[in-house]
C-alpha cells in the first residue's frame, strides 16, 4: 500500500512539482493525495492541478496569529484525504508545537543549506556571506524550531567565488529536486529510523564519494 502524502507550499511548487513527478512511478512508495496552499496565489496550485493531483487553499492571513485555529482547518483536510505523511515545499508558515508534535517523524522539510548551518532566511546569501566552500540542502523532520530536525538526507555542491544568491540558489535548487523524492522513497518505505535527534537508514551502506573545493591546480 502506497503512504498517502500532502505536500504543503505557499509558492511556486518546485520541490512539490518533483515529488509528483517521483510518485508517478509504479514503484514509488508514496502517492501525492492533496497539494495545500496557504496563499491562493501559489503558482504551485496550478501546476499540482496540470498533474491531476487534489488542490486545496486554506489562507492563513485571515488567521493572524492565531496559528491554533488555522491548523484545525488544515488538520480537518488532512483527516479528509486520509493523509499519512506530510511534506513542506516552501511552505512559509511556522506551526505551533503542539501541531509538530502530533506529526513527528511524520512531517518533512526541505531547507537550502547543509544543516544546522544557515537556517531562516535566504540562506544562500548567509552562505555565501560565511565564505563556505561547499553548501547544499537537508531534508528533516519537523521539529518547533525552524529549519531544524533529525537529518533524513542532504546534498552537496560546491560554492564558487563567482556565486550570487540566484547562481548558487539555482544549484542547489537542483539538488533539491533529487533528494526530496529520494528521502520521501526511504521514509515512505520504512527504512528511516530516529534514534533520537539522528536519523539512520535501514540496510544503507552510504556512499564513499567526496567533495573538495576549491580544487587546488
Ligand atoms: C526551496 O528552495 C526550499 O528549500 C525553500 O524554499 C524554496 C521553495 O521553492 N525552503 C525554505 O527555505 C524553508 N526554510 P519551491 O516552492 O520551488 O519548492
Amino acid at each position: 500500500m502506497k503512504r498517502r502524502v500532502a505536500i504543503l507550499i505557499s509558492g511556486r511548487g518546485s520541490n512539490m512539482a518533483a515529488l509528483i513527478q517521483a510518485a508517478k512511478a509504479k514503484d514509488f512508495p508514496a502517492e501525492i493525495v492533496v497539494v495545500i496552499s496557504n496563499r491562493a496565489d501559489a503558482g504551485g496550485l496550478a501546476l499540482a492541478a496540470q498533474n491531476g493531483v487534489p488542490t486545496a487553499t486554506i489562507e492563513s492571513k485571515p488567521f493572524g496569529k492565531d496559528r491554533a485555529a488555522f491548523e484545525t482547518v488544515l488538520q480537518t483536510a488532512l483527516d479528509q484525504h486520509r493523509v499519512e505523511l506530510i511534506c513542506l515545499g516552501g511552505f512559509m508558515r511556522l506551526f505551533t508545537a503542539g501541531f509538530v508534535q502530533r506529526w513527528y517523524g511524520r512531517m518533512l522539510n526541505i531547507h537550502p543549506s547543509l544543516l544546522p548551518s544557515f537556517p531562516g532566511l535566504e540562506p544562500q546569501a548567509q552562505a555565501l556571506r560565511s565564505g563556505v566552500k561547499i553548501s547544499g540542502a537537508t531534508v528533516h523532520f519537523v521539529i518547533p524550531e525552524t529549519d531544524a530536525g533529525p537529518i533524513v538526507m542532504q546534498g552537496a555542491v560546491t560554492v564558487q567565488d563567482d556565486d550570487t544568491p540566484e547562481t548558487l540558489a539555482a544549484r542547489i535548487l537542483e539538488i533539491e529536486h533529487r533528494i526530496y523524492p529520494d528521502a520521501l522513497r526511504l521514509l515512505a518505505s520504512g527504512h528511516v529510523m530516529l534514534d533520537g535527534e539522528v536519523c539512520k537508514i535501514a540496510g544503507n551502506a552510504g556512499s564513499r564519494d567526496t567533495l573538495i573545493s576549491p580544487v587546488a591546480n
